[in-house]
């Protein structure tokens, strides 16, 4: 048992021999940069615009209504969250998704189309992406010179 305790606490490198590493001696902690992850600083919705970024505005765009999606030579086109329209919801045809519902969507993908399964994806980061997702859903109101959002308008 002592043995195994020694490997592991120098890394599996084995104790003794070279660099005079003794069992039990302490090596200073290794740096390592941060992996994105580890921020715990960060609220849902910025985790959920992160997740987003690196795993989604490839193809939906980063910046929302603003910008075209990407990738225009994909059928069927990977949706413009601005326009709000949703093809799988568990809500009468037309109407905003659940939250569930975008989890199942991001969770599964969609079969036949480029948007693929994110199930590697933790369940926190699907939920966080799919928050996010829903502040894209948005229209500029001409009239009240303001950018509008579908979900909130709609208390959700
Ligand atoms: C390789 C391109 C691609 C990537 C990357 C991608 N998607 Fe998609 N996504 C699509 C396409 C294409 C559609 C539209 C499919 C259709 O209309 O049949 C879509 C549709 C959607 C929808 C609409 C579902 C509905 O009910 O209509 C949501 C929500 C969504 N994607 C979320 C995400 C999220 C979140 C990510 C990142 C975790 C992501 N997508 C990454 C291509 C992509």
């Amino acid at each position: 048992m002592r043995a195994i305790q020694i490997r592991l606490a120098d890394g599996g490198r084995g104790g003794g021999g070279r660099g005079g590493s003794r069992p039990g001696a302490r090596r200073p902690p290794r740096r390592t940069t941060r992996p994105p992850q580890a921020n715990k600083t960060e609220t849902p919705l910025e985790r959920g615009k992160r997740v987003y970024e690196q795993n989604c505005a490839g193809c939906h765009g980063n910046e929302g209504p603003r910008e075209r999606p990407g990738l225009p030579y994909i059928y069927p086109r990977p949706r413009d969250f601005s326009a709000g329209f949703f093809k799988l919801t568990s809500t009468p045809q037309g109407s905003l998704p659940t939250d569930e519902d975008l989890l199942r969507t991001i969770t599964n993908g969609m079969p036949g189309s480029a948007m693929p399964s994110w199930e590697l994806l933790s369940e926190s980061d699907r939920r966080d992406a799919a928050a996010y997702v829903k502040t894209l859903v948005r229209f500029f109101d001409e009239d009240e010179k303001k950018w509008v959002n579908r979900f909130e308008l709609e208390g959700r």
